[in-house]
């Protein structure tokens, strides 16, 4: 499913990037040619994607990362670049689902780790892979945020407030890298297949069916198909589009 892309000699780097969206991600760079950094907080799968990439003739480094330490992060960043040379993109993907909450009801603790992790993860990954390609004077990278970046859902307002945040870190960040070669873009996919969502699914917090009805393709969608979103928002192909909160939900917002 990566036919259109040649991204030799390029670099990315990608944040959660051991399950679900960013692992595909992490495939789809190097399938066409990048070497990646993955980084993750679960050491032992991010070992593990990284080997598997490596075994499959891949340039490939796992990172382990807690992406709510910005120490972590800068770490993580810089040894992608120490090890490959240079960072052509990003795709700063690691997040965070919390059980559905009454809003009246949502504790502190939960409220922080949530932007911690999805909101502030963020910042600290991009804010670390601009430093070099502010360098380079080039670089592309793409910050998930998801429908819930766009519309508001009932139980989910510390997520959908993380959301809504990466896009106002995506589109400021766009206008003050446009003109100095870094184009920066937000993904908001829709309701995707992944450990997270089956977890929410058995856990009774989602009705699949229910899901797939939701938007006008009436299927859940793949983390392939966020990969190949991402990887046209790093290439050639996007020249143009910076600052844009792309969804890849099937529809769903259309509505
Ligand atoms: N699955 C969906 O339907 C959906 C929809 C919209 C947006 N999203 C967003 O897409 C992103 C990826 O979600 P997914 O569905 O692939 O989830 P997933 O749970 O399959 O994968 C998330 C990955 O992030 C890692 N991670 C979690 N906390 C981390 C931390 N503090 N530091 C570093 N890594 C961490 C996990 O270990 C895991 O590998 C998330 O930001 C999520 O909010 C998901």
């Amino acid at each position: 499913m990566n036919p259109a892309y040649d991204f030799t000699g390029q670099v990315a780097f990608v944040t959660g990037a051991s399950s679900g969206m960013g692992l595909a991600t992490a495939h789809a760079f190097a399938e066409a040619g990048a070497a990646v950094g993955l980084a993750d907080i679960d050491e032992g799968a991010v070992c593990a994607a990284a080997q598997e990439l490596t075994d499959a003739g891949h340039r490939a480094l796992a990172l382990v990362c807690d992406v709510s330490d910005e120490d972590q992060v800068a770490s993580a960043v810089d040894r992608t670049v120490e090890t490959f040379g240079r960072l052509d993109m990003a795709y700063n993907n690691a997040g965070i689902m919390p059980p559905p909450t009454d809003a009246a009801d949502e504790s502190a603790a939960q409220f922080d780790r949530v932007q911690a992790v999805n909101l502030r993860g963020t910042w600290a990954a991009m804010k670390h892979e601009l430093r070099h390609m502010r360098d380079q004077g080039s670089g592309a990278i793409v910050n998930c945020s998801s429908l819930g970046g766009l519309v508001g859902n009932p139980g989910r307002a510390a997520y959908h407030a993380t959301k809504h945040g990466v896009l106002g870190l995506t589109k400021s960040a766009a206008l003050e890298y446009g003109s100095r070669g870094v184009r920066i873009n937000a993904v908001c996919p829709g309701t995707i297949a992944t450990p997270m969502v089956e977890a929410m699914a058995a856990q009774g917090e989602l009705d699949t069916e229910q899901a797939e009805a939701a938007q006008a393709i009436d299927r859940l969608g793949t983390a392939e198909e966020i990969a190949q979103a991402v990887l046209w928002l790093c290439s050639p192909g996007s020249s143009y589009v910076t600052g844009v909160a792309l969804p890849v939900d099937g529809g769903y917002t259309a509505q």
